[in-house]
């Protein structure tokens, strides 16, 4: 909640223009600007997925360098939790940089370094004492697991899942197999890396079969791997998602978390949970995997740690950890007080503000009306799934998720691709009253929120609408990778609900204990009849 001087300067949104509002074309005048300079001297290697040039940000919602207005669905891609600059953890980084911005935790001792260990170590879905790292990254925090699992069981293996993604480092990739792109040209890779097949619960797109057979895995494990290639006894660690986040947001049944455990505690293998998408509060859950009621003897966390700030973690079993004596591991900045503030100010405000259930009950109302869309749509969307605010939507296509991704851009809605033809949900679980609600109460008042409370069918953002006419020409100027997939147009009413950025604005609106689910259930399904709508969406039906 606004508590200090510096809330107020947070609130720049002006209360009067709706959300989302592109009033540009995209990319705007200023962001071909950036986007001209940052051809000229940024690695090619990022992935960008379109033109959004982020220029100040609150809540749920984003301003571009042009002054259109999006609704962030990505949450920074799995990083905002408390959504963005929340007041409370802007507070907390302000007042520790005008403190002491750095000491290395490595070399001396950090007070608030001990205190964010302390914080995280309580949420630790595992019983008994725990011990904490801190990192910068997601992929340094698996690294330093890596290293942990290897050092204090003297094994020399491990062991990962296909579709799984750990990070671009060397350790962590090697561990990742979710695209052949993040090997090719880079090995020889980490030695002693096997991986096996995820218990992938998902609708084939092909044959419309799913596919979630456990036996799978562990036949694999038992029959092939550990009989003609590893020996379990030399296996320092098993390394899962327990939901799989750019893979695909692939969920598992928890009996396959449950058994994994079982087979671990068969051969002495250290089972190492990386919750740096799946965990900080986003599925309901501070992790993924108390959903199983799975123990794991490692957690690796980074992403919504820190809200926004650089923040890795590892925790494990204190007596896992304290195998490995000093100089065996360390690092300069990791748990640097900045983002160490930023971190305790994060846990506080999932916490004090409810956000576990919060996601839990935004999840399942954007579940419930994901899924009406699935039945009205079943030639698109093949698959609906998810846990709490943590939700995959497949489309029979990858051209097809790519072009609801770029068509809720030009909406003014911000999500991304993921797997191989699945797009995924990643509202922050966060909602506050404060800057980002003044700019969503707008919303609500504007065109999109009318709609979101009438199950009426305005548009959902006047200009943006009309530049979504199927013949009307494109950008110029696309990122590589955008420009090319107009071939399966998908249907706008599908992207105005898929989109769905009504939900947003409404949660910001009015708080998660309002949400009325039927209505919101409605307002995600299509309204409109293929008699009324003129022939344009429906028409373009699969
Ligand atoms: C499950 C998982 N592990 C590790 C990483 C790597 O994190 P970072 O990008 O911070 O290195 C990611 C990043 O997407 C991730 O999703």
């Amino acid at each position: 909640m606004p508590d200090s001087p510096e809330v107020a300067e947070l609130t720049w949104l002006d209360p009067s223009r709706p959300v989302p509002d592109v009033r540009t074309p995209l990319p705007g005048p200023r962001a071909r600007a950036v986007y001209e300079r940052d051809q000229r001297v940024t690695s090619p290697s990022l992935p960008r997925a379109y033109p959004l040039m982020p220029a100040r940000a609150s809540g749920a919602v984003i301003e571009d360098t042009d002054g259109n207005l999006f609704l962030d669905f990505n949450a920074g891609i799995a990083v905002n939790s408390t959504g963005h600059c929340h007041p409370r953890v802007v507070a907390a980084i302000q007042r520790q940089a005008a403190a002491l911005l750095h000491y290395s935790a490595s070399d001396f001792y950090l007070p608030i370094y001990s205190e964010m260990c302390e914080a995280l170590a309580e949420t630790a879905p595992m019983p008994g004492p725990v011990r904490v790292f801190l990192t910068n990254s997601g992929a340094e925090a698996v690294e330093g697991a890596l290293k942990l699992a290897r050092y204090a069981t003297g094994r020399p293996n491990v062991l990962a899942f296909f579709g799984a993604f750990h990070g671009r480092t060397y350790g962590a990739v090697t561990l990742t197999a979710s695209k052949t792109k993040y090997h090719q040209g880079f090995g020889p890779l980490l030695p002693g890396v096997f991986h096996a097949p995820y218990a992938c619960n998902r609708v084939d797109p092909v044959t419309g079969a799913r596919s979630h057979d456990p036996e799978e895995t562990f036949d694999y494990l038992e029959n092939v791997l550990f009989r003609y290639e590893v020996s379990p006894t030399e296996v320092a660690a098993i390394f899962v998602e327990p939901i799989q986040g750019e893979g695909g947001y692939i969920i598992p049944p928890p009996e396959w978390l449950t058994r994994l455990r079982q087979l671990c505690d068969r051969h002495g293998i250290l089972l190492v949970a990386d919750e740096v998408q799946s965990g900080m509060g986003r599925t309901g859950r501070m992790w993924a995997i108390e959903h199983a009621g799975v123990t794991p003897d490692v957690v690796i966390s980074a992403k919504g740690l820190a809200s926004g700030l650089p923040l890795g973690a590892f925790m494990a079993r204190a007596d896992l950890m304290e195998r490995w004596t000093a100089g065996a591991h360390g690092s300069t900045y990791g748990g640097s007080p900045v983002p160490c503030a930023a971190g305790l100010a994060t846990l506080e405000v999932i916490k004090s503000e409810g956000l576990l259930a919060n996601a839990a009950e935004q999840g399942e109302t954007l579940l419930a009306g994901l899924r009406e869309m699935h039945a009205t749509y079943p030639g698109l969307i093949t698959d609906v799934r998810g846990t709490g605010l943590m939700i995959g939507i497949e489309f029979r296509t990858a051209e097809q998720a790519e072009e609801v991704q770029r068509q809720a851009f030009e909406r003014g809605l911000l999500v991304l691709e993921c797997g191989e033809s699945s797009i995924r949900g990643l509202a922050a679980p966060g909602h506050y009253e404060g800057a980002g609600q003044r700019g969503a109460s707008a919303a609500g008042r504007g065109a999109a929120g009318r709609r979101w409370l009438t199950g009426g069918d305005e548009p959902i953002a006047g200009p943006a609408d009309d530049r979504d006419e199927p013949d009307q020409p494109r950008p110029a100027v696309l990122l590589p990778g955008s420009a090319s997939r107009r071939a399966s147009r998908v249907p706008a009413s599908v992207v105005d609900r898929v989109a769905c950025g009504d939900l947003a604005s409404a949660r910001h609106e009015w708080g998660p204990a309002a949400l009325d689910t039927q209505i919101v259930a409605r307002s995600l399904t299509p309204s409109r009849s293929p008699a009324d709508s003129g022939g344009r969406v429906f028409s373009e039906l699969p």
